[in-house]
């Protein structure tokens, strides 16, 4: 969760036609002329986006513009993908993510995922946390301290901590979630990417969720993909608004919202399309 000031300065030096306007800070993780695609299909098309250190990005845009193609690029989930080819840059701290040498292990740790549907694993609650650390080769103390720290901080603890022995199957949806959020969490993330993640669940287990990104926000950088505008209103700092593979307009949300530069994300963000 450090940025040295190695980064900081690189970052600072960026061909400045590459930096949104407006915008300042620094990229804890960034693209640089990133494209995708699917066998002949092009799918990201020169993508640059910078994710602030410790802010909510939310990440919007019609259905099938790319945006969890582009999620996955961020912990090299694509290479799963026989099709996918890349070409460009992902930078973790200005390390580009695609070279050769890259642990590809670490990364996962260091950029975690939560996905739409809960996915916890059929195991009891305590050892979907557990599970990852033992791998590692953490210490059964050790283990119990980050199992609670983590529950603590996704802000499940008090529901769990006299069932920890139960299975994750059992809990509800909401519930389910922050134990995904809290599984991530036990990794130590620099970055948490959530691609809707509230669009399974109900109102109040969505609000929860929202109010949890913005108490994390605090220990790690967030990027969330919604469908849900008053919800990417509500929580982030910036937006991002992609369409047909391209980044249309990264801003301020509230600027984005406000005042909208580009006639495409005008249309979106008022329902015209989407
Ligand atoms: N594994 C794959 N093989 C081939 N094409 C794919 C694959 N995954 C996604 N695509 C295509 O890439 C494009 C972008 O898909 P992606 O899932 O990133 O969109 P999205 O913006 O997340 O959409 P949604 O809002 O519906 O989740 C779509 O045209 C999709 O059909
Ligand atoms: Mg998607």
């Amino acid at each position: 969760m450090v940025i040295n000031q190695t980064s900081n300065t690189i970052n600072n030096e960026l061909d400045n036609k590459k930096k949104p306007e407006s915008v300042a800070g620094i990229a804890h993780i960034r693209t640089e002329d990133l494209n995708l695609w699917f066998s002949d299909k092009h799918v990201l098309v020169d993508v640059n986006i910078p994710i602030y250190d410790k802010k909510v990005t939310a990440l919007i845009g019609p259905s099938g513009c790319g945006k969890s193609t582009l999620l996955r690029c961020f912990n090299r989930m694509n290479d799963l993908i026989p099709e996918a080819k890349i070409k460009g840059k992902v930078l973790l701290n200005e390390e580009n993510i695609y070279e050769p040498k890259t642990d590809i292990t670490r990364v996962r740790t260091k950029v975690g995922m939560v996905f739409q549907r809960p996915n916890p694993f059929p195991k009891t609650i305590y050892n979907n946390i557990a599970y990852g650390l033992r791998v590692r080769g953490e210490k059964k103390k050790n283990i119990d301290e980050v199992v609670e720290n983590s529950l603590k901080n996704a802000w499940l603890w008090d529901e769990v901590k006299d069932r920890l022995n139960a299975s994750a199957m059992s809990l509800s949806g909401g519930q389910q979630q922050r134990l995904c959020i809290a599984r991530a969490l036990a990794n130590d993330p620099d970055i948490i990417l959530l691609d809707e993640p509230t669009s399974a669940l109900d109102p109040q287990s969505t609000s929860r969720i929202e109010e949890l990104c913005l108490e994390l926000k605090n220990k790690v950088t967030i990027l969330i993909v919604t469908h849900n505008i008053a919800q990417a209103g509500r929580i982030s700092d910036y937006t991002a608004f992609m369409y047909l593979g391209e980044m249309v307009e990264f801003e301020k949300t509230k600027k984005m919202f406000t005042v909208p530069k580009d006639k495409r994300t005008e249309a979106y963000l008022s329902g015209v399309f989407g």
